[in-house]
C-alpha cells in the first residue's frame, strides 16, 4: 500500500472552534510566578507585573482563551484572598503542589489583566471543593456586575470601575479526586446548587462548565448527563474531561520505543472522545452541550533537580509530534468539542514556553499550536487517507496523520504528521473541489527523536520553509521527511 490522500475541498465538515487551541495556567511550581508573574519591580520586562516577552509569544499564536487558577489548585482557592493591596494580602499554603507558600500577588485582578493583555478569553475555575455558594456567587458579582452592588463596589475601591467581560465558568474542578472526593450522583446535586447562582450580569452571559470525567470513567458523563436538566434544559453548556498521556519516564532520554509508545497513547483520544460523546449524543442529541477538554498533553517525570511537585518538564520533537496528532483528533470531532486546554502554559508538563530567569525558551509544542492557528475558526474539509503503517516491536500506528480546513480568506491549509521517525516518504494527493496554483508550507522536524530547545540552544527546533510540495494539475506530491509535522498552504 502506498500513502494516498483524497483532499475533498467542497465537502465541509464544520467548523474547527479556535478554542481548542486553548490554554491552562495553574498556581503549580513555575507556571504563574516566575513564568508569567514577575511583580512590578522585577528587572524582567513587564507590564503591571506581567511579562512582556510571555505575553508577546502568547499573542503570536492567538491564543484564544486561558483557564485559570487550577486544577487542583482551584478547589482550594478562596479568591478572596487575592484581591486588594498586595501587602495585604493573606498568604496560605498550595498544599497540593509542593506546599509552597502561596502570597496570592496574582489574583482576580492580574489574572484578568494577563487575559486583557492577550487578548484573549478567560475561563475561570471556581471552588466547589472546599469553596462556597456564595464565595462562587460573590466572584461572579465581582467580576461581571455593571452596577451598584457590595461586590461590584469593592471592585471599584480596588481599582477597576468596568466589570470585565467573562465567558467561561467553570464549577469545580475533578470534583472526582482533588476537587473533594465526591461521587458524581453528589456532584451532580453540588453542580445544581452552584451553577444557579453563578449569574449572568448585564449583556455578560456566562457559558457554564460542569466538572467531567477523568479519563474513560463513562458512569461519570453518563450520571451527570441524566442528572442535571431541569425538565428539557441543560444547566450546564460544557461538560469537562480530562486525559493525559501518562508516561512517568524522562521527557528527553529516550529510545524509540519510547517514541512509539508515547504517540500510541496519544492516539487513545479518539476512541475517548468517541465514547463520550456517544453517552452526550443519547442525552443531548441536539449537541447542546459540549465537551470541554481542559486538561490534556504529556505527563513525564519532573526534570532531574527540580521538585517532583512543580511538574517542570522538557519538550521534544516527540511532544510536537503528539500535539499535531491529537489536533487531528480534535478537529474531527468538531461538532461536540467546544473547547480544549493544554496543560499548561508555561513551566508545567507539555509547555509552550519554559523560562528561567529572564530567559525564554519556545517549545516544540509552541511551534505546532503556531503553525496550527491556521486552522483556528476554519471550515474543515472532507480528506480519506490512506496511510502505511509505522511499526516497532511488532506493533503498529498509522505513519500518517492528516487534516485540511478552509479559512475565511478562502485558502485551504493541510496539515501532516509522519510519526515514522525513521521512513521518509511520499504523499500522493488528488485536490478535488479546488484549482489549485500554488503551494507553500512550514516543517518542523530534526535530526533526532529527542531534539528539543534549550536556554543554551533555543532554536534547536523552529519551523522552516518546507519546499517538498510539487504541484501538477490536481495532483499534489509531498516529499514527507521522517518523524515530522507539515503544515502546507494550498492557493
Ligand atoms: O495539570 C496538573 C493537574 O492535573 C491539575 O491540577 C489537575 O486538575 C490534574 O490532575
Amino acid at each position: 500500500m502506498s500513502n494516498t490522500l483524497i483532499l475533498n475541498a467542497d465537502i465541509e465538515r464544520g467548523t474547527i472552534n479556535r478554542h481548542i487551541y486553548g490554554h491552562f495556567a495553574e498556581h503549580l511550581g513555575r507556571c504563574i510566578y516566575d513564568g508569567i508573574y514577575v511583580g512590578e519591580n522585577s528587572d524582567i520586562p513587564n507590564v503591571r507585573g506581567i511579562r512582556t516577552d510571555i505575553v508577546d509569544a502568547l499573542k503570536a499564536i492567538n491564543i484564544p482563551n486561558l483557564r485559570w487558577p487550577g486544577g487542583c489548585f482551584a478547589d482550594e482557592y478562596h479568591w478572596m484572598d487575592g484581591i486588594g493591596k498586595k501587602e495585604n494580602r493573606p498568604t496560605m499554603i498550595n498544599t497540593h503542589w509542593g506546599g509552597v507558600t502561596e502570597n496570592n500577588h496574582f489574583g482576580t485582578h492580574e489574572f484578568l489583566d494577563l487575559c486583557e493583555q492577550l487578548e484573549t478569553e478567560p475561563y475561570i475555575c471556581g471552588n466547589v471543593g472546599s469553596g462556597t455558594v456564595q464565595e462562587m456567587q460573590q466572584w461572579v458579582e465581582y467580576i461581571a456586575l455593571d452596577g451598584i452592588s457590595p461586590m461590584a463596589d469593592l471592585r471599584r475601591q480596588n481599582g477597576r470601575s468596568e466589570p470585565w467581560h467573562i465567558k467561561y465558568w467553570g464549577v469545580g474542578n475533578e470534583n472526582w479526586g482533588c476537587g473533594g472526593n465526591m461521587r458524581p450522583e453528589y456532584y451532580a446535586d453540588e453542580y445544581r446548587r452552584y451553577q444557579t447562582y453563578v449569574r449572568n450580569f448585564g449583556d455578560n452571559p456566562i457559558y457554564k462548565v460542569a466538572c467531567g470525567a477523568n479519563r474513560e470513567d463513562y458512569r461519570w458523563t453518563e450520571v451527570l448527563m441524566a442528572n442535571t436538566k431541569r425538565g428539557d434544559r441543560h444547566l450546564m453548556h460544557g461538560l469537562s474531561l480530562h486525559c493525559y498521556t501518562n508516561y512517568r519516564e524522562s521527557a528527553t532520554n529516550f529510545n524509540e520505543t519510547d517514541w512509539f509508545n508515547v504517540l500510541q497513547k496519544s492516539l487513545f483520544m479518539d476512541e475517548l472522545i468517541t465514547k463520550h460523546r456517544a453517552i452526550m449524543d443519547q442525552y443531548d442529541p441536539e449537541n447542546r452541550v459540549g465537551i470541554i477538554l481542559d486538561e490534556w498533553g504529556t505527563w513525564y517525570n519532573a526534570e532531574p533537580g527540580t521538585n517532583p511537585r512543580f511538574l517542570y518538564q522538557q519538550n521534544s520533537l516527540r511532544d510536537a509530534l503528539v500535539a499535531a496528532l491529537t489536533f487531528h483528533i480534535f478537529h474531527n470531532h468538531n461538532k461536540r468539542l467546544h473547547m480544549a486546554n493544554i496543560a499548561q502554559t508555561i513551566n508545567v508538563l507539555q509547555a509552550m514556553i519554559l523560562t528561567e530567569n529572564e530567559k525564554m525558551i519556545l517549545t516544540p509544542t509552541y511551534h505546532v499550536f503556531d503553525m496550527f492557528k491556521v486552522h483556528h475558526d476554519a471550515t474543515q474539509l472532507s480528506l480519506s487517507l490512506q496511510t502505511e503503517n509505522y511499526t516497532h516491536q511488532g506493533a503498529s500506528i498509522p505513519q500518517l496523520s492528516a487534516s485540511a480546513s478552509r479559512n475565511s480568506d478562502g485558502h485551504i491549509h493541510l496539515s501532516i504528521c509522519n510519526t515514522d521517525p525513521n521512513t521518509s516518504t511520499t504523499l500522493t494527493c488528488d485536490l478535488r473541489g479546488i484549482h489549485a496554483t500554488s503551494v507553500t508550507g512550514q516543517v518542523l522536524t530534526a535530526d533526532t527523536i529527542t531534539a528539543h530547545n534549550t536556554f543554551d540552544n533555543p532554536n534547536t527546533l523552529y519551523p522552516a520553509n518546507f519546499n517538498g510540495a510539487t504541484l501538477n494539475g490536481t495532483a499534489l506530491s509531498i516529499d514527507l521527511p521522517a518523524k515530522s509535522v507539515i503544515v502546507l498552504k494550498i492557493t
